[in-house]
Order: structure tokens, then C-alpha cells, then sequence
């Protein structure tokens, strides 16, 4: 009895194992990727640092692959490093993932996600997107914005050249940053911010990114939300919005008086005619105009500011591309006093150095973060909705499948190429791709075509005494946008 008992189990066990594992294969949910262990409730938040977040991710890509995860207190979140991974969540899965996360400061500082940067994806967003891209960031705006560019880079050209003429060294940082807070004030606001007014300007606008790039506990561990009220980021927050409020509201008041109406038209003006106009299919409250002009205060001034930098910056630390790219400038402009921007287009190495530029030093090497909507599939692994999606640009940028030589600085690859920053070639996304790809970039090409060509046309450039090109530095402070941190002190010497 015994030994027949045995038989049939011996004859059953494998069976029921066969069914078992076939069970589990076919009703197991299919993995999450793999990330580093983290520790109960925070999870990896407190290994995570800030200052350097996407060498440290991308460090960790190479232990876990191009798609692997976070545990950010109670939010799972994904991070894609390679151009492979990066088109399976920007095209193939763009609609499954162009939610933002909802961060406190973010939602805040853009009137509950009035504007474009931290709207939901729905029906609002697409009409504001659509209204912005046909009437702000079109070609024809863009070009019919000329005359501001070229009055404000000729007035920095005078002040470099007043410095040169004494052999004082020029802070190209400050210089910079000035020039492109002033053109994107007159271009939106229509008006210039002088002396007190460029401070609290600045003022204003550094803290209102230094908040939506602050952590927030609540936004990962809710139920630790009053760490932020013993930390004053309520309180800071709060003192933020109310500024910047009254700072639009003063902007739009200023236009709406028709005593104070200028001939040039600003970007203020176009979005409340439209407003006046109601022909749109929404309504355009005061409060979209002031979330949208936060988009593009923001967006613009620190992406044009920095990217000069940095492109000056590679020059000086490769005289050879230097050469090169002046000889272009100057052989192709006859004797021009200043470069404008249908000349630009004439200097094809120009535009390889900028597009190089982009992408070593890209000014948002994690983009803008992306969030899932729903559930989907990425390379077997299942991605649930609500997790948030880091797309490391800066290691994909570096990838050495993608790139040869991927850490040297070599502008000659973009010639003859037809890889472009315009989201079809998910090795070079310097503005992202897919729905949510910035719009303000021939705005922003517009600007340093301009700031560039004219200071490499108009000036040879040395550096300081003692100093040799091997000494700049590349360190960048923390922040949302990438700035170099130390400044670039450089001397400039009149060519003509
Ligand atoms: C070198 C210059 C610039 C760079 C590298 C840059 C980069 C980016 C990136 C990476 C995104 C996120 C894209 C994504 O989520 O896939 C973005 C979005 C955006 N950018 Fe730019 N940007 C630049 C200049 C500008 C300028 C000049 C403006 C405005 C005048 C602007 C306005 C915006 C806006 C409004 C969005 C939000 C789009 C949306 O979510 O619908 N950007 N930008």
C-alpha cells in the first residue's frame, strides 16, 4: 500500500511541478526593472545627491543597466540611459508618459499647472501649447524679434570692447546671463529691468527656481509633509508666489493702460489681445498669461545664458576649434561691423560647435522629468502608471555605442551629419522629444547664433596671465539648469 502510494506521487510530483512553474510564468506579473536597495520609507532618496544627480545616475546605469529604477520614499521612479530605451519612452510610448509628477513647488509657482512646462497632458494642455506655438514661438515671431537681439548683443559687444580697450578681463558668466535676461524681458515684458530693477528681478527669479528644484519631503512621504513646514519651505514658497504674482500682475497692468503703450509689440501683448480677442477655444485667464510667462521668464533666460557659457567655455580649452571656427566667421563676412542672423546661417562649423556644445554640457542633462499615465511594457519590464521617468540626456549624450571618441569635443561630427536636435535622433535630445519637446528652441538658437557669431567675429580671445587653457574648469552648481560654476574670466582683444 505504501510503496504504491510512493509510486504515484513519484509519478505525479513532476507533473504538479510542470503545472506549478507554468502557473507562475503565465499569472506572475512581470518584473520591475532592477535598482539599488534602499531603506524602509525613504528608500534611495538619502543616497541620492543633488549637486551631481545625473553623473551619480548615470554611474549607476552602468551597474543596472539603461533601464532601472529609484524607490524615492513612497514614488517608484524609472531612469532610461540610452538612446534605445529613451525612443521606447519618448515615441513608442509617448502618450503613456507625458504626465509630469505633481511637485508642490512646481504646481504652485505655475498657478496649478496653468501653464505648459507642469500642465497635466489633457485637453488644456494641448490648446495652450497650440496657442503658444503658433503665436509666440513661430518662425515669424521669432524673426520679427530680431531687432531687440541685435540691439542688446551690439550694446554688449560696446561693453566688451570698453573692457578691451583697458585690458580689463571680462566676466563672460555675468555677461551672459545680463544679456539674455535683458533680451527675454524686452521680447516678453517689453521693457528692460535696470540697475534695482535687474537685482529684483534676478532675485525673484533664482528663488523661484531654487524652490522648483528644492525636495520637498511631501511630494515622496506625504505623511511627512510637516519636515517642510519645520524646514520654512512653506513659508518661502508661499513668499515666493505672492512676489512673483505681484510682479505680473504690475506687468500686465503696464500693458493694459493705454497711456503706457509702446510701438514694439512684447509677448504680453500678443497673449492678451488674444485673450480680448475671444476667438480662442478656451478661456485665457490672467492666471494662464502669468503661468505661461513664468515658462518662458524661466525657460529661456538660464538655457541661452548657460549654453554661451559653455560653448565659450569648450572654445577656450580647444584653441584648434577656436581657430577654426573664427576663420569660418571671418572669412565668410567681408567686412561687416556686425554679424546679423541671416548671415549666421552661412557658417556651418558654427552651428556644429553650438550642437557639440549641447551635447557635453546640455543646461537640463535629466530634462524635464515625465511621469506614466498608465501601465505598459518596456523591455519585458512593467512600468506601472503614476511612476516617474528620468531620461538621463547627459549619459545618453556620452553612450559609446552611440558616439564615438563620446568624451571628446569634436564638433566635426555634426558636419555631413544629418543628426539633429530636433527629436528624431534619440542619441542627441539637448530639448527633449516627443509631445513635450521644448518649443522655444528657434528661440533659443536665434539668440545664440547671434551672441555667438558676433563675439567670436569681434574679438580674439586670451586668458588671464599664467593661466592656460587646460586650467578652465567644467564644475557646474546644482540646480535645475546646469551653470558652470566658476565664472569664466577671459581678456578680449579688438580684431578691427
Ligand atoms: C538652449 C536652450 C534650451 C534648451 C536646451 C531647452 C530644453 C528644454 C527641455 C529639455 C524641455 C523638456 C522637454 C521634454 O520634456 O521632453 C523644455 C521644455 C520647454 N521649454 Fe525649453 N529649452 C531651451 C530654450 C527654451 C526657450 C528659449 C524657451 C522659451 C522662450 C523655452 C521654453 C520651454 C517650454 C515652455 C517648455 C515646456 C514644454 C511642454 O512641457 O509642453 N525653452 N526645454
Amino acid at each position: 500500500m505504501f510503496s504504491t502510494l510512493v509510486l504515484i506521487l513519484c509519478l505525479t510530483f513532476p507533473v504538479f511541478l510542470l503545472f506549478f512553474f507554468q502557473y507562475r510564468t503565465t499569472f506572475k506579473s512581470p518584473p520591475f526593472p532592477p535598482g539599488p536597495r534602499g531603506l524602509p520609507i525613504v528608500g534611495n532618496l538619502l543616497q541620492l545627491d543633488s549637486s551631481s544627480l545625473h553623473i551619480q545616475l548615470w554611474q549607476l546605469s552602468k551597474k543596472y543597466g539603461p533601464l532601472f529604477s529609484l524607490q524615492l520614499g513612497l514614488r517608484q521612479a524609472i531612469v532610461v540611459s540610452s538612446p534605445k530605451v529613451a525612443q521606447e519612452v519618448m515615441k513608442d510610448h509617448d502618450l503613456e508618459c507625458c504626465e509630469r509628477p505633481k511637485l508642490l513647488a512646481q504646481q504652485k509657482l505655475s498657478y496649478n499647472g496653468l501653464d505648459m512646462l507642469f500642465s497635466p497632458y489633457n485637453r488644456y494642455w494641448r490648446e495652450i501649447r497650440k496657442i503658444c506655438v503658433m503665436h509666440i514661438f513661430s518662425s515669424k515671431r521669432v524673426s520679427c524679434l530680431s531687432s531687440i537681439r541685435h540691439s542688446e548683443v551690439k550694446q554688449m559687444i560696446q561693453n566688451i570692447s570698453s573692457h578691451a580697450s583697458t585690458s580689463e578681463v571680462t566676466n563672460l558668466n555675468q555677461v551672459l546671463v545680463s544679456l539674455s535676461s535683458t533680451v527675454i524681458c524686452r521680447i516678453a515684458l517689453g521693457r528692460r529691468y535696470e540697475e534695482e530693477g535687474t537685482e529684483m528681478f534676478h532675485r525673484l527669479f533664482k528663488e523661484c527656481e531654487a524652490l522648483m528644484g528644492t525636495l520637498f519631503v511631501s511630494d515622496y512621504i506625504p505623511f511627512m509633509g510637516w519636515v517642510d513646514k519645520l524646514r520654512g519651505l512653506h513659508a518661502r514658497l508661499e513668499r515666493n508666489f505672492k512676489d512673483m504674482d505681484k510682479f505680473y500682475q504690475e506687468v500686465i497692468d503696464e500693458h493694459t493702460d493705454s497711456d503706457n503703450k509702446t510701438a514694439e509689440e512684447d509677448l504680453v501683448d500678443v497673449l492678451l489681445q488674444l485673450k480680448k480677442d475671444n476667438s480662442l477655444s478656451m478661456d485665457l485667464t490672467n492666471d494662464s498669461i502669468k503661468a505661461v510667462l513664468m515658462n518662458i521668464l524661466v525657460g529661456a533666460t538660464d538655457t541661452t545664458a548657460v549654453t554661451s557659457v559653455w560653448v565659450m567655455t569648450s572654445l577656450l580649452k580647444h584653441p584648434r576649434v577656436m581657430k577654426k571656427v573664427q576663420e569660418e566667421i571671418r572669412s565668410l563676412s567681408g567686412k561687416k561691423p556686425f554679424l546679423e542672423e541671416d548671415d549666421v546661417q552661412k557658417f556651418p562649423y558654427l552651428q556644429a560647435v553650438i550642437k557639440e556644445t549641447l551635447r557635453l554640457h546640455l543646461p537640463a542633462p535629466l530634462l524635464v522629468p515625465r511621469e506614466s499615465s498608465k501601465k505598459y511594457m518596456i523591455d519585458g519590464y512593467e512600468i506601472p502608471a503614476k511612476t516617474i521617468i528620468y531620461v538621463n540626456a547627459w549619459a545618453i549624450h556620452r553612450d559609446p555605442e552611440a558616439w564615438e571618441d563620446a568624451e571628446e569635443f569634436k564638433p566635426e561630427r555634426f558636419l555631413n551629419s544629418t543628426i539633429d536636435h530636433r527629436g528624431q535622433d534619440f542619441c542627441f535630445i539637448p530639448f527633449g522629444a516627443g509631445r513635450k519637446i521644448c518649443p522655444g528652441m528657434h528661440m533659443a538658437f536665434a539668440a545664440l547664433d547671434v551672441i555667438l557669431a558676433n563675439l567670436l567675429y569681434s574679438f580674439d580671445w586670451a586668458l588671464p596671465d599664467g593661466m592656460k587653457s587646460e586650467d578652465i574648469d567644467t564644475e557646474v552648481l546644482p540646480g535645475l539648469t546646469m551653470h558652470k560654476k566658476n565664472p569664466l574670466c577671459v581678456l578680449a582683444k579688438c580684431q578691427m
